[in-house]
Formats: C-alpha cells, structure tokens, sequence
C-alpha cells in the first residue's frame, strides 16, 4: 500500500467533510416492511459479516479520523446478539459526540434502559401506521402493540430525543400523516416523513405509483399544525419544522423532491463490512477484506478509508419510476 496520508480527516473530492458513519450490525430483522424487504429473504451466513470486534475496530478507526456521530442500524440491530456490549464499548470512545440508533422498537420494551445506560444518546424508531391492521400489513410480522410498548420504554428510559420515522406511500399510509404527527406531540417526540427509495426489488407495490412527495404531506397538515422552519440541523437529510405550541420537530426527507446530497456528510458500513460511499450508489470499499488481512493494524485501516473518500459519488440518482438499479435491499444497507 503507498504511504499514509498526512491528513487526519475525511474529506472527499467534492470538498464534503464525512462525519457521521451508519452502522448496519445485522442485516435480520423481524419484520418484514413492505418497501424494504421482498418476503422472502435470504439473509447473509454468520461468516459472512462483521465480528462485533471488528465494528468496533471500524468504528474507533472512524472516530480517530473525525467522526463525532456513529448510528448503529440494520436490519433491526436489537435482533443481534451480543449488540448491547458493542453499544457499551462505542459509548467510551473517546471524542464520539454522539451514539444514536435506528430501530423498530419491538425489543426497546426489554432493552430501553441497559441502551441508555450504554451511552446511546437519541433513538429513531420507525413507525409507519397507528392502525393495528396496516401495521401489521405493511411490516408483514410486526405487532402495533409491542411498538408502541417500545416507544414508552424508550420515553421512560430518558433518551435525550426520540424520533419517529415514517415512510408514507400513497394508498397505503398517506392518509394517516395527521394523526402521526398528533401522535408525536402528544408524546412529545419528533418526527421525518421519508420519501420511499427504490433500493432492491420488491414485490408488495409499484413504487412509482405509490410516490407521496413531502410538499403532499406539508400540505395535508397544514389545515391542522403550523410548522415554522428551523435551521438547525441533526447532521442527518431530515430538513426540520417545529410544530408551533409545542417541542415537537416534524422532518422530511425527501431524496426525490429536494435532493440533500450537496451536504451529505454520511457514509455507511454494511453488516458484511463493505463501506458504501452513498446510500444510492454501489462505490465501496471492502473493509472485512482490510481488517482481515491486517488484524489489529490501525494504520492500514485508517489509510484504506481515506483512500476510499476519493470514490465517494457527488449524488445518487435514484428514479422512482424506474426499475431499482441499486439491488441491495434496505436491510442490508443501514437505512
Ligand atoms: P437524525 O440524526 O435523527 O437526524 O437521523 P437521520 O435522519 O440521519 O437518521 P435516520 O436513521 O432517522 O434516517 C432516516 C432515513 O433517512 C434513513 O432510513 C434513510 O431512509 C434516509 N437517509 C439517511 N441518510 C440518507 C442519505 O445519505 N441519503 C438518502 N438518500 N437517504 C438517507
Ligand atoms: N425507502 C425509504 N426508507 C426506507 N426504509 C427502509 N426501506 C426504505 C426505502 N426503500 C426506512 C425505514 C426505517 C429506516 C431504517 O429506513 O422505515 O425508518
Ligand atoms: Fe426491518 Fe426496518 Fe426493514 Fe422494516 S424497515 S423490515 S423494521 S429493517
């Protein structure tokens, strides 16, 4: 390999500072959502992904070249098992800001609390309905229940913010985007509404027609909440509103009608320890190859991921209307 380079940061060609690394630690579930999954998965053989030492390895190597916020994701990351001592270990790196996780909440009833005290700070729970019957139509297995069980854990637990994230497909969900955000301020939560993105086939819906852009929901709530525009910003694509008379926030992401890309700060290792540059594009790097051949070794490490920020694409170029061309499902990518 040719010699390390000086800087201790990671900056790609198009000047964007990468800060924030997402984690898939499984790519299981136990759900099966509708516009992430077909129903019928086959999920990657154990030596086939990461070691949770060698997440944590990746992680401390991200962390020593500047990035402050690490969000460990799936899959559902609670279904792995050990996933509670990695949380610990993550939480007492030095100079990591911020812990935070992205989960579908059916463990959260049992594991709220030992996640707190691990150091997770914020924890995004994906909810899509608050109707039993198209809960368990769009998640195929989920319980509503046992979620919203989750959520007041999680509530009770002391997070410093809980946020829902909801996809919202047209026909299916959209008429529900009311009451969601009622829900969210009534439990004084936050909350993103998620544009649907053509990642890996699926089989439930056509993706194109089920396209419900985030100015449709903007409007279907403005007969009912004001939303007044905030600057401030996760470092996450959510672009925020604050429900007036309240705390709580309302996001959109929104990938089709108001591409973030220019600010992206983000990139993500997959469960089977490929580093993806961008959600919508296939650029990666194979860091299980890395550590594998050097175990132990940092610098060779941290050398390989610099390397990798001159690949990282300027934007993707999803279509909704379009056959996926990205064919990695959401599962095994990290949301
Ligand atoms: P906060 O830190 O709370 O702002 O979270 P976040 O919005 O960064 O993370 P979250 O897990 O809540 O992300 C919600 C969804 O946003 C993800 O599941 C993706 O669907 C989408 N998303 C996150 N990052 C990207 C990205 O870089 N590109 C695209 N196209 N979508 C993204
Ligand atoms: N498009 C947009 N969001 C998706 N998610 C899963 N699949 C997709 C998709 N195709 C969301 C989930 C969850 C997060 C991890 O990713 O709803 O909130
Ligand atoms: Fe599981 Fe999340 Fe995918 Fe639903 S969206 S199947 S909860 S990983």
């Amino acid at each position: 390999m040719s010699e390390i380079p000086s800087s201790n940061q990671l900056i790609d060609r198009f000047g964007r500072k990468v800060t924030y690394l997402r984690v898939s630690v499984t790519d299981r579930c136990d759900f099966r959502c509708q516009y992430c999954m077909a129903e019928d998965m086959t999920f990657l053989p154990r030596a086939q992904i990461l070691t949770l030492e060698e997440i944590h390895f990746i992680c401390r190597a991200f962390v020593e070249l500047g990035v402050v916020k690490i969000r460990i994701t799936g899959g559902e990351p609670l279904v792995r098992n050990g996933v509670l001592g990695l949380l610990r270990q993550l939480g007492r790196i030095d100079g990591l800001n911020e812990l935070v996780m992205t989960t579908n909440a059916s463990k959260l009833g049992r594991m709220a609390t030992d996640i707190r005290q691990a150091g997770v700070k914020r924890v995004n729970i994906s909810l899509d309905s608050l109707s039993k019957e198209k809960f368990r139509k769009i998640t195929r297995t989920g319980h509503l229940e046992t979620v919203l069980q989750g959520i007041q854990a999680a509530r009770q637990a002391g997070f410093e913010r809980i946020k829902i994230n909801a996809v919202i497909l047209k026909n299916r969900n959209h008429d529900e985007v009311v009451d969601l955000v009622r829900f969210a301020v009534d439990n004084d939560i936050d909350i993103s509404f998620i544009e649907e993105m053509p990642l890996g086939m699926i089989d439930s819906h056509d993706r194109g027609e089920m396209y419900y852009s985030s100015d449709s929901i903007k409007h279907d709530l403005s007969a009912h909440f004001t939303l007044l525009p905030l600057l401030d910003t996760t470092g996450g694509p959510s672009v925020y509103f604050r429900v007036q008379g309240c705390e709580t926030r309302v996001g959109f992401i929104s990938p089709h009608s108001a591409n973030f890309c220019a600010s992206c700060n983000r990139v993500r290792l997959t469960a089977e320890g490929r580093l993806l540059l961008c959600l919508g594009n296939e650029h990666s790097l194979d860091l299980k190859r890395v550590v594998r051949a050097n175990p132990g070794d940092m610098a060779v490490l941290k050398h390989a991921i610099i390397e990798a920020m001159t690949i990282k694409p300027e934007r993707h170029e999803f279509n909704i209307n379009e056959q996926p061309v990205i064919m990695r499902h959401m599962n095994a990518t990290g949301g």
